[in-house]
């Protein structure tokens, strides 16, 4: 059973970025040739170890030895802490930082096994014994991280700055362009009777399940190449319908989102969603004894309440699991010492997105819910190839409600006494308490996202007011003169009258600092390095 900290810090896993998009050719699954070459004699599959529904690890074999890493799609660089035989250091030291520390080392590279593809000279970050990482991660059994995002998103490739250094699934694509370039993965859920078994593939489709293919093409939005290194597997999400069978109204606050449509970042090294407030206050706010715990910033909720909320993305409606949404898996307490869950779709606060790029993260209490394909399209670059194909992921829903509604009696029923299936009226509702600072930190986003339109808008604002000043001072000035020529009877125009007139004019305009944005000020509480998110 983690303690809170570690909870705490695997809860907001997810890196930092650079752009450096170079087209390759994509072989799509179905037309891939049906030849009998290498890869054929791979297994793609790996097995994903299920650390207590928080942290899904895989392994992958550095210079011979075997190392279980966390599978994030949410960072795109490989680091672990050990010494594995074959390895060279480059004499290049970095950092990858995360929001929960930072993985310190030498930049080597080494021979690299994973799922079954052979790569040579696969460059990593070899973490020594002084890794200042958080030590709950090593709690887990990882001895590292095996970031699996866009490659614009990776510290090596942008530190080192050509195609020797990137990202492991974009050097067994580059390596075999027959093999397509999309990875897939199934998480286990512990504790519901019905597991499935937690794989992930690269470039193959887990027998069985076939129909993901036929699911919706999500598009990944991208950003743009100024905020490229903050470039995730980022998706619309059409809305959450909760527990009452509505959907929870939202506006996006990324600009440009079609009306109604939020804009969510898959990532796999979360383990709560991370949602807008108002949206997780809509799910947890009217369950009879929900208490808000401003510490962690999460709701808790009595274990027997029955939840059913879905998300809808591509027009498909995703159910998740009444087991995710109100987890007993991290052993928390009420005041008296009574066993209450976590209501996993927590507040999103510090991983919120200072410039605005998107407004939730689905992470695993969710992604458990489907079968979850990325295709990395034109993300996939080595330089010499062409890709022109746009990335998109695929999720296939692999959660039945009403088995989902079984299984939940089978696990709280006996437990926690009987299940909860009601909820408070509308009107009852409770809502979390905003933390000072948080409405100011989204304003602050908001202005940054939009500062260049601020800046025109207000220069134009100022133009116009003293465009007008100038104009009724003329009229004043002028109809002055008017009255006094009609006194003395003749028109005499006088230049002092107007050199006063035009002083306005010379005021300065506009360019004065609205705001002055300073990223990476510690007072920012809301999110410390946006650059180095997580
Ligand atoms: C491939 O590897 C996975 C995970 O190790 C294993 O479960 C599966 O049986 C293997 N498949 C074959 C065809 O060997
Ligand atoms: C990868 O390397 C191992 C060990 O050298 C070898 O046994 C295996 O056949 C290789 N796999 C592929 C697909 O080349
Ligand atoms: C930490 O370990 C790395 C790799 O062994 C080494 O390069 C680095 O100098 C060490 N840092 C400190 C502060 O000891
Ligand atoms: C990539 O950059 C590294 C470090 O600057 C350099 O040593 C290496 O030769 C480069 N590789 C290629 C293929 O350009
Ligand atoms: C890029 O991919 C192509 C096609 O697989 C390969 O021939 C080439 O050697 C690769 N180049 C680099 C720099 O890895
Ligand atoms: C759960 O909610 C979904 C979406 O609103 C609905 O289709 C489904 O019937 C509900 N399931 C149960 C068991 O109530
Ligand atoms: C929820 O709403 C959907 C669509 O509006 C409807 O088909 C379904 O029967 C509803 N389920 C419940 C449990 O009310
Ligand atoms: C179940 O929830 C309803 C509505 O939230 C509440 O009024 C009722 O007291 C709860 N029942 C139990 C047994 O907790």
């Amino acid at each position: 059973m983690p303690t809170l900290a570690t909870v705490l810090s695997f809860v907001t896993l997810f890196a930092g970025i650079h752009a450096i998009r170079i087209p390759f050719k994509v072989v799509h699954a179905h037309d891939r040739p049906a030849s009998h070459g290498r890869r054929d004699t791979v297994n793609a599959t790996i097995s994903i170890i299920d650390s207590t529904n928080s942290i899904y690890l895989g392994a992958v074999v550095i210079g011979g030895t075997n190392y279980n890493v966390q599978l994030d799609t949410g960072s795109s660089d490989l680091w672990i802490q050990g010494n594995p035989a074959n390895s060279k250091d480059l004499g290049i030291e970095t950092s990858i930082t995360y929001a929960i520390g930072s993985a310190q080392g030498e930049i080597s590279t080494a021979p690299v096994t994973f799922a079954g593809y052979n790569v040579s000279n696969q460059m990593y970050l070899r973490v020594g014994q002084n890794a200042t990482f958080s030590s709950g991660l090593f709690s887990t059994g990882a001895t590292g991280i095996l970031g699996l995002g866009p490659s614009s998103g990776s510290i090596l490739r942008g530190q080192i700055g050509n195609a020797s250094a990137d990202a492991l699934v974009d050097r067994i694509f580059e390596q075999d362009p027959t093999t397509p370039n999309f990875v897939s993965f199934l998480l286990e859920r512990l504790g519901d009777g019905a597991p499935v078994n937690g794989q992930l593939t690269v470039g193959d489709i887990v027998p069985g399940y076939e129909a993901i293919s036929s699911q919706p093409q999500l598009p990944v939005i991208k950003l743009k190449s100024i905020l490229s290194k903050d470039q995730h597997w980022t998706t619309y999400v059409d809305g959450i319908i909760g527990p009452d069978n509505s959907t929870i109204s939202y506006s996006s606050s990324v600009p440009s989102t079609p009306t109604g449509k939020l804009v969510t970042i898959v990532d796999s090294g979360f383990t709560l969603p991370q949602i807008p407030r108002a949206m997780s206050d809509a799910i947890y706010g009217r369950v009879q004894g929900a208490s808000f715990d401003t510490q962690h910033e999460w709701w808790t909720v009595p274990c027997n309440q029955y939840l059913n909320i879905s998300v809808v993305m591509g027009g498909v409606t995703f159910p998740v699991h009444p087991l995710d949404t109100i987890s007993s898996d991290f052993g928390l307490k009420d005041i008296n010492g009574n066993t209450v869950c976590l209501g996993t779709f927590q507040p999103i606060t510090t991983a919120f997105s200072v410039t605005n790029e998107f407004d939730m993260i689905l992470g695993d209490a969710f992604l458990r819910n489907s079968y979850t394909l990325l295709n990395y399209g034109d993300f996939i670059s080595n330089g010499t190839t062409s890709n022109t194909a746009d990335p998109y992921m695929q999720l296939l829903s692999i959660t039945d409600p009403v088995k989902a509604m079984n299984e939940f009696i089978g696990a709280r029923l006996q437990t926690y006494g009987p299940i909860n299936y009601s909820l408070l009226p509308a009107s009852q509702q409770q809502h979390s308490p905003v933390p000072a600072g948080e409405t100011v930190a989204h304003y602050e986003a908001d202005v940054l996202r939009y500062l260049p339109e601020i800046i025109v808008g207000c220069a134009a604002v100022l133009l116009l007011i003293v465009g007008c000043i100038i104009w009724r001072c003329c009229c004043t000035k002028r109809q002055r003169l008017a009255r006094a020529q009609k006194k003395r009877g003749m028109y005499s125009e006088s230049k002092a009258d107007y050199r006063q007139i035009d002083e306005p004019g010379s005021a300065p305009m506009g360019m004065t600092p609205l705001y002055t944005p300073d990223l990476k000020s510690p007072g920012k509480a809301y999110y410390p390095d946006p650059y180095h998110r997580f």
